[in-house]
């Protein structure tokens, strides 16, 4: 089991890497937790308007979660490609680097189920895409998206997997507390919208 706790260290510290805040900073958009919703996602990094850098931050922050568990996958088995995306997810969500004060964990989310069962994460992003194509709210996307991860899971025959991605849309959730007030009162802005309209 202590190869079990390295493996978990590993993922979170991979996880930890705080993509978007990295990649705004590349770009020269400045500190993206000073704009939006001060979150460090893909969401946030668009709202500075740069597309190139929020698909660059949705990409990497997708793949870390997919590389930690895909290596522990290799080297250790199933229940261990669990805990690594489960670390992996909690890291993005609790950088040890920014006090513990992380994203959301959307990216990493999807990356994490398609590197556990390919077919349930298409099945969770073409669910994530078509509620944010429909109405425009990422949060939206996610929360939708997050919730029929087991269902998706069940379907799919990936049964092994359908706790862990309890787990982890229990966590979306938390993380989105402020998003699901935010669209109870209708004050939730929604993207790809010029703020005018
Ligand atoms: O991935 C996070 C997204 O669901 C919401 O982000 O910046 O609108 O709070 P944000």
């Amino acid at each position: 089991t202590y190869l079990l706790g390295i493996v978990a260290l590993a993922a979170y510290l991979l996880g930890s890497i705080p993509f978007g805040l990295l990649v705004a900073r590349m770009f020269g958009l400045g500190d993206v937790r000073q704009i939006g919703s001060g979150n460090i996602g893909a969401t946030n990094v668009l709202r500075t308007g740069n597309k190139s850098a929020a698909a660059a931050t949705l990409v990497l922050d997708a793949l870390k979660g997919a590389v930690a568990v895909l290596i522990a996958k290799a080297a250790m088995g199933e229940a261990a490609a669990q805990v690594a995306g489960l670390a992996a997810f909690l890291g993005h969500c609790f950088p040890v680097w920014l006090r513990f004060k992380g994203g959301k964990g959307v990216a990493t989310f999807i990356g994490v189920i398609y590197a556990l069962s390919w077919p349930v994460g298409i099945a969770v992003s073409v669910t994530w895409i078509a509620v944010v194509a429909i109405f425009r709210w990422s949060s939206m996307g996610a929360l939708l998206a997050a919730g029929l991860a087991p269902v998706w899971a069940i379907i799919l025959g990936y049964g092994a997997g359908v706790v862990l991605l309890m787990a982890l849309c229990v966590l979306v959730y938390i993380r989105h507390s402020a998003n699901i007030s935010r669209l109870r009162v209708g004050t939730e802005p929604k993207i790809g919208k010029a703020k005018s309209g």
